[in-house]
């Protein structure tokens, strides 16, 4: 685990790098990365995207159709490829990423060639099923808990190689991301 709320200096020096035009929020299904990803963007003034949604344009159908008709193998296939064209991008505005809960797991190395910022957002794992189980949201790889719970330990190791860590376990949406913006010192609008 590299940080937690107040950031490391090197974390800050990078956060305030001319270079640093992305950065990526990692974590589990139901971690907040969309939301939280909303809420930092407009607190830093940048773009925000989700890469889910690139990936469905990309491809011109559902996540939910991708694994029911082709499969887990073909959804990382296409993950890889939306995440890959979306760092190469040339000139692109700032923007916060919110990532798959599967793609920093299988992408790490990408991601960290690029020398791009992470964060992870984690939570109980009790708190992550609840909150997936509130939206109404088709999660072709949430099943029963025992299953959600097994899957989460497996990926935690990777997830804790993101360059912060900030614990959501009952914070509100703003809270998580006035403390990513106060982590990576960015100036809050
Ligand atoms: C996945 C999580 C989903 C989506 C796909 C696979 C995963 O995104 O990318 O269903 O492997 O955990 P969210 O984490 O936004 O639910």
């Amino acid at each position: 685990m590299k940080t937690r709320a107040g950031g490391q200096p090197e974390v800050k020096a990078l956060a305030r790098s001319p270079e640093i035009r992305a950065i990526f929020l990692v974590g589990f299904m139901g971690a907040g990365k969309t939301s939280v990803g909303r809420a930092l963007s407009r607190r830093l003034g940048w773009e925000f995207e989700d890469l889910d949604d690139r990936i469905q344009a990309r491809e011109k159908c559902t996540i939910e159709q991708i694994f029911a008709t082709s499969g887990e193998a073909e959804f990382r296939r296409a993950e890889h490829e939306a995440l890959r064209e979306l760092i190469s991008e040339p000139n692109f505005a700032p923007r916060v990423v919110a990532l798959g809960g599967g793609t920093f797991v299988h992408n790490a190395n990408l991601l960290a060639e690029g020398g791009f910022l992470t964060i992870f957002l984690d939570a109980p794992i009790e708190e992550l099923f609840r909150r997936c189980q509130e939206q109404a949201i088709e999660r072709p790889l949430r099943r029963d808990l025992q299953q959600f719970r097994e899957l989460y330990e497996q990926r935690r190791p990777f997830y804790l190689k993101a360059s912060l860590n900030i614990q959501t376990g009952g914070k509100q949406i703003e809270a998580i991301a006035a403390e990513a913006a106060r982590c990576l010192d960015f100036k809050q609008k």
